[in-house]
């Protein structure tokens, strides 16, 4: 389903020089061997994944959906991320949904968190809190403004039925709060990861509220997993993805940018960012990830791309399919745009897309890794998502760095809890 063009690196990359060291972490990660395998559940997830709880997922989505017009996903990082990437990629920027998805729990700011809470009054809206801590602040502190509007709104009884938290099984502040005020909970298991996490509840509840396909979605995942799991550099696209990044790090990039041509994908970029940023970055090592939507970005950051500072490679993802929107023709033809007559936007911007892969590998020899893929339906992005996820494995494997921690982001949170007087801090 994904094709990995490494044709224009303007280097040939030696593949089979990374067969074995591919082939033992490949084993390493079936067998839950490898570093960090503590949190290697997303691996076999699409089909080792709890069907009772799925359908569970399914019927809480369909309540929410016969009953309320807004649901607010609470969390932050690997526990919105995804499911807002997966929600926008599919559905679109201005969504004729039966039920609205608003976001709160990812930030401190109080222009934003005052701006949902007055866009919620008097509104029936339903909340999905997510949190495998269950003590993230961010999270916390929305959820209980949340949870303080709808009791105000509902009263206690219908508010605990508009409450779903996605939580650990066993332990976490979050989890005693369901049990004491009966919240619908679905889990999210101890070996999955935030960022790891999109196929689990934390994904696909939000998703299937949305209206998404979500067994498609799994289903897209289960393909990958079958054909991601086989250690052969020659056959296998994510690891020849992951490789060829991991080459083009060792050859003195720094950044890695990842475009698409579509402004839905914007917060996939945001979560392909965390997924690698936090996977990878550690122990003074590590790409920086970025993303950019073109032709948008070719307006602002295209100039430094062409001509600036040579340190950084594109990954950029070029989906096939598209809708069929035509350009009209105009008699009088003042703005020149005649030339086009018969053609479509698709096929402007696939020539946006050549035009630019020429202009930026060969003009300004900056390496471009291309990754086809032919439909971003739900089944498509559920591949390509699980893609990611498997590739981030392998490279941060290459870099002999554990992918599942996240040691530095507790330090500006420690320094958060000192200033703000929390006990222990
Ligand atoms: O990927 C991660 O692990 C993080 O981004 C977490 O998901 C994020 O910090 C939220 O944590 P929690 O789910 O415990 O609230």
């Amino acid at each position: 389903m994904i094709k990995v063009d490494v044709s224009h690196l303007n280097s040939k990359i030696n593949f089979a020089a990374y067969a074995d060291r591919v082939k033992e972490i490949n084993d390493g990660i079936n067998e839950r061997t490898g570093l960090g395998n503590d949190f290697l559940g997303w691996a076999k997830y699409p089909e080792t994944y709890d069907k009772e709880e799925f359908a569970k997922i399914q019927e809480a989505a369909k309540y929410i959906r016969a009953n309320y017009k807004i649901l607010v996903v609470c969390g932050i990082g690997g526990s919105y991320l995804g499911a807002r990437a997966a929600i926008e990629a599919i559905t679109g920027l201005y969504a004729k949904s039966k039920v609205k998805i608003i976001y709160m729990g990812q930030t401190f700011d109080p222009e934003y968190v005052s701006q949902v809470m007055r866009f919620l009054k008097g509104k029936k809206f339903a909340i999905n809190v997510i949190s495998k801590s269950g003590t993230t602040t961010e999270t916390a502190i929305a959820f209980r403004m949340l949870r303080d509007l709808l009791v105000s709104q509902v009263g206690k009884e219908e508010a605990a039925k508009a409450i779903f938290a996605t939580t650990d099984a066993n332990k976490g502040a979050l989890l005693e709060l369901c049990k004491k005020y009966g919240y619908t909970r679905f889990v999210l298991p101890a070996d999955v990861g935030g960022r790891y996490s999109v196929f689990t509840a934390v994904g696909v509840l939000p998703m299937a509220v949305a209206g998404i396909d979500i067994q498609a979605f799994m289903n897209g995942a289960g393909k990958a997993m079958v054909e991601y799991s086989t250690g052969d550099i020659k056959t296998n696209q994510c690891y020849r993805y992951a490789v060829a990044r991991h080459q083009l790090y060792k050859d003195g990039k720094a950044v890695e940018l990842f475009v698409t041509y579509r402004p839905q994908y914007v917060q996939l970029g945001e979560w392909w960012k965390q997924l690698f940023g936090e996977s990878e970055g550690k122990e003074g090592t590590g790409l920086l990830p970025d993303s950019a939507t073109f032709s948008t970005d070719l307006h602002s950051l295209g100039q430094f791309i062409q001509e600036g500072s040579h340190i950084l490679f594109e990954t950029v993802l070029n989906v096939k399919a598209c809708k069929k929107v035509a350009i009209p023709h105009d008699d009088d033809n003042l703005d020149g745009l005649n030339y086009l007559d018969g053609k479509t936007l698709g096929e402007v911007c696939s020539k946006a897309f050549q035009g630019t892969l020429d202009a930026h590998a060969n003009v300004g020899s900056v390496p471009n890794i291309v990754l086809n893929i032919k439909k971003m339906d739900a089944e498509g992005l559920g591949f390509l998502m699980y893609f990611f996820m498997r590739a981030c494995a392998m490279s941060a494997y290459l870099n002999e760095i554990n992918p599942f921690d996240q040691p530095g982001v507790e330090i500006y949170k420690k320094n958060m809890f000192h200033l703000l007087g929390k006990p222990g801090y």
